[in-house]
């Protein structure tokens, strides 16, 4: 069945969409189809999981994307309509809009026989997220759309390595597991619009500053990336821990996250930061072998829990 990924930002959240690089994981078959059909051209969508439904006749923003979707995939006038399963939290910083963008396109392309490669579906997603964010970096989409772990800059990210696979023009692909993973939800409420918002405001009030902050973010990730090849946990997590405290200097933490990130280091997490747009949303801890406690003291505080397999290739989300 047809599916897509949601995202996981390991590294550079903000600082990409001001051309700096992102390190990013896709969360596999974060959306999933339950049922499809084909219509006489109508458009139709439900996300039980999100309370969302949808038809392309509507107001707002997913009866614009429907209808901006249909222009974007060619092929014969037929419609569809779909039910998605969805693991993932819908605006938690997870990567859920690009997700669904992705899988949306994926289905329109099967009901009118079209086959798309990943970077077709990348393109027209991208533009479905300009309905949804307004200035989206294009780092979702694309993990949404290839999955793996992606090193992610607009205009194309430095290749030092040539058995990094290139993802269109913007990303490539690592041959790097990342183990050790867990993700917590704070379960406050963001938006990520508006949290871009407030930093382009930060950005034309005090230029220097902020971009000072992003180029600290692109050496975490330089830093982050380098212990990854190794094999250091150790310095991945201190890069993350160092990157976390870029954004809180953005004032895009709050009082949840803080608290997520403090049990994580109690129970023994070698780093943790926000992830996506912050201001609420999820959380990474890097606690390899920690996995079980970390997850159990977020429990018990009352948040959520998200946690992945041992290698990139292979990780599964899971409640
Ligand atoms: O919170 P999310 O899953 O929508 O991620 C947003 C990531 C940003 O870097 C803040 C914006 C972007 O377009 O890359």
């Amino acid at each position: 069945m047809l599916s897509s990924c949601g995202k996981l930002i390991l590294f550079g959240e903000h600082a990409v969409v001001y051309g700096r690089p992102a390190l990013a994981l896709g969360l596999p078959e974060g959306l999933r189809v339950r049922r499809l059909t084909a219509t006489g051209g109508a458009l139709r969508l439900r996300v039980p999981a999100w309370q969302l439904a949808a038809d392309d006749g509507q107001p707002g923003k997913p009866g614009r994307v429907l209808r901006r979707l249909r222009q974007l995939v060619p092929g014969p006038e037929v419609g569809f309509a779909v039910e998605i399963d969805a693991r993932l939290p819908a605006a938690a910083g997870l990567g859920s809009s690009a997700a669904l963008a992705v899988l949306l396109v994926r289905c329109l392309a099967r009901v009118r026989g079209q086959s798309l490669a990943a970077a077709g579906v990348r393109a027209a997603a991208h533009r479905l997220e300009h309905i949804f964010h307004g200035r989206p970096s294009g780092l979702d989409d694309t993990v949404a759309s290839f999955g793996g772990l992606c090193l992610f800059r607009r205009g194309g990210p430095q290749r030092p390595d040539p058995s990094w696979r290139r993802l269109g023009r913007d990303a490539l692909q690592l041959p790097f597991a990342v183990p050790g993973l867990v993700i917590g939800d704070s379960r406050v409420p963001r938006a990520t619009a508006e949290r871009v918002a407030d930093v382009q405001r930060q950005h034309r009030a005090e230029p220097a500053r902020v971009e000072g902050l992003f180029d600290r973010m692109a050496g975490c990730l330089r830093l982050g990336l380098a212990a990854l090849a190794m094999g250091d946990a150790a310095g991945l997590g201190a890069a993350m821990n160092a990157n976390q405290a870029a954004l809180a200097e953005l004032g895009l933490s709050c009082p949840a996250i803080e608290r997520l990130l403090q049990l994580a280091a109690r129970c023994g997490a070698l780093g943790a930061k926000l992830t996506g747009a912050g201001g609420g949303g999820c959380v990474v801890a890097l606690a390899p072998g920690r996995e079980a406690a970390v997850a159990a003291a977020w429990r018990e505080a009352g948040f959520g829990v998200w946690r992945f397999g041992p290698s990139a290739a292979r990780q599964e989300v899971a409640e």
